[in-house]
């Protein structure tokens, strides 16, 4: 069996969406493969080592929710560089998990999506179902408190509840820049939970980026690129105070604001990316290299995730 599902940048309301309030993420045309074959003389094994809890964790626990003890032979190929903010867990995750279920031919969006959530919820802690439902589903995802146009499923965990939704994204050019510093998503969820609980300034800030998401909506379905960028550039700020951002990507988003609409940290910061939208691709590439950042030019990727080949 062979499975891929794409990465996903948050264009608005990362953090925020932990405590249910909405945020929009699309998927992007980094991919990560898996190829599953059965194992029946040998035991569990990845890219040719066996299988361990430290450096395998999300595809084991994949293995656990949708599988079962029935040895299996895996390899993956990835574009998405780890703790990057792109997603790269939910992006491994939503192979493995749909190459699995269609395996025991009983893959379906929903399915994969919520089976997915599971995965990533017990093996990172607490976090939202917007990663792995974005990267299962493609194109742009919009997550809100409730139902509204194009509502795709519910998913709820721990008193909070989760409306899913599809999106319409125009296409929008996107710059994301990688700081090189990971940026372990549990630890920042942690940290922000921790100024969540005790202060109320925090949680003002976080009902701030709630309506800055939804403020967003009408926009990207205007293709006002303009209003888009202002938005993104105060959904930043708030991420800012929040005490997510790192020097460096401060830096890049300040290089990169001179050539774009908008720019802001993306993911759970910390280190990991930032994100311009631009019509200067490679002017903004190219500052967010002389600021000391990796740069990717990215577009949105219509698929979620693809069975490519059911051996
Ligand atoms: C991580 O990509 C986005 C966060 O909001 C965590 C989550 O929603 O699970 C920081």
């Amino acid at each position: 069996m062979i499975s891929s599902a794409p990465a996903k940048v948050i264009l608005f309301g990362e953090h925020a969406v932990v405590y249910g309030k909405p945020a929009i993420a699309v998927a992007i045309n980094l991919r990560t493969r898996v190829y599953i074959e059965r194992n029946p003389k040998s035991s569990f094994t990845v890219n040719g080592w066996p299988m361990d809890d430290a450096h395998h964790a999300y595809i084991k626990k994949a293995i656990e929710e949708v599988w079962g003890e029935e040895p299996l032979k895996i390899t993956t190929e990835s574009e998405v560089p780890s703790a990057s903010g792109m997603g790269s867990s939910a992006s491994i995750t939503v192979a493995m998990v749909s190459a699995l279920l269609a395996m025991k031919g009983k893959d379906s969006e929903e399915k994969i999506a919520r089976k997915s959530f599971d995965v990533e919820w017990s093996t990172q802690g607490r976090a939202s179902p917007i990663d792995t439902s974005t990267v299962t589903h493609g194109q742009g995802i919009l997550v809100s408190f409730k139902k509204e146009r194009n509502f795709l499923w519910k998913i709820e965990r721990g008193g909070t509840e989760w409306y899913i939704h599809h999106v319409e994204i125009p296409p929008l050019r996107l710059v994301v820049g990688f700081s090189g510093v990971k940026g372990p998503t549990p630890k920042m969820v942690e940290k922000v939970r921790r100024f969540y609980t005790w202060n109320s300034f925090a949680r003002d800030v976080i009902e701030e980026i709630g309506k800055i998401t939804m403020a967003a909506l009408e926009p990207l379905e205007n293709e006002d690129y303009p209003k888009i960028g202002e938005l993104m550039d105060r959904n930043n700020k708030l991420l800012t105070i929040l005490g997510v951002s790192h020097p460096k990507l401060k830096k890049m988003i300040d290089a990169a604001r001179k050539h774009s609409y908008g720019a802001k940290i993306t993911g759970a910061g910390g280190g990991g990316c930032m994100l311009a939208l631009t019509d200067e691709q490679d002017e903004v590439a190219r500052a967010i290299r002389e600021a000391g950042g990796i740069p990717f030019k990215v577009s949105i990727s219509k698929q979620g995730y693809r069975i490519e080949s059911h051996l």
